[in-house]
């Protein structure tokens, strides 16, 4: 049965009406475009997370949710100031290695943000820098689409070299610096050296599901 408006509402009553009910659609349409998108840039996100973490240890090595197999721990070794994620590779419930992401702060221009792969006998997987604010054609050879100098780190451990030698050449160790760019070097072998050391102390306590949740380490 049609209504007949006219009739029944005065004029004003029925532009009120017509006005809400656009508005409900109006809010709707967006709400429902809001939750779209944010689902997008959410899988967007866990996808560019997950190629950034298959780099460091191939997803053919584990077999668990390395996303969700994941804590959050704060400690100086690895950012000190914001929580560090740490995701946790398991290949048939035993343990295979670690992401951890390290913040080095002494970079030339301010903090740098790693992703630092550990295996758990200690040997290093891989580091990939994820954001710096170095400076292009200096500091920024750090990241490996500019250079493959982050790869010298691979297979490397505590004790390989000694830890005293955790250090770029100008400084008695063994890693290379840039020409005429020290500094950023420097904070990287930094921050990986302390993951290296801040995994050997934990990884029993992290993949028991224990993390120390405010270490200082
Ligand atoms: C404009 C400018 C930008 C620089 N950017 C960087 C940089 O991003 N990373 C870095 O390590 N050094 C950078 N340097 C060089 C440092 O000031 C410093 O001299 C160098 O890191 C020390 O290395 P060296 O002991 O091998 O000379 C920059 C220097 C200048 C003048």
């Amino acid at each position: 049965m049609r209504l007949n408006l006219s009739l029944k509402y005065p004029q004003i009553i029925r532009s009120a009406l017509l006005l809400g009910a656009f508005a409900v659609a109006g809010t709707s349409g967006v709400v429902l475009v809001h939750h779209q998108t944010k689902e997008r840039i959410a899988a967007n996100e866990r996808a560019e997370l997950l190629r950034s973490l298959h780099e460091i240890i191939p997803d053919s090595a584990y077999d668990n949710d390395i996303v969700k197999d994941s804590l959050q721990v704060t400690a100086e070794a690895l950012d000190g100031k914001e929580p560090s994620t740490i995701y946790l590779a398991r290949k048939r419930n035993l343990p295979v290695g670690a992401v951890l992401t390290a913040v080095a702060p002494a970079g030339y221009n301010g903090s740098i943000k790693l992703l630092v792969g550990i295996y758990y006998n200690g040997s290093l997987a891989g580091a990939r820098v994820v954001s710096h604010r170095e400076t292009p054609g200096l500091g920024d050879k750090i990241e490996i689409r500019r250079d493959p100098w982050i790869t010298i780190f691979d297979g490397r451990s505590i004790g390989d070299p000694p830890i005293a030698k955790w250090k770029v050449r100008h400084d008695s160790g063994v890693f290379d610096q840039f020409t005429g760019a020290t500094i950023t070097p420097r904070a990287v072998v930094n921050a990986i050296r302390q993951s290296l050391l801040y995994f050997d102390q934990h990884k029993e306590e992290l993949f028991m599901g224990r993390p120390e949740q405010k270490s200082n380490e």
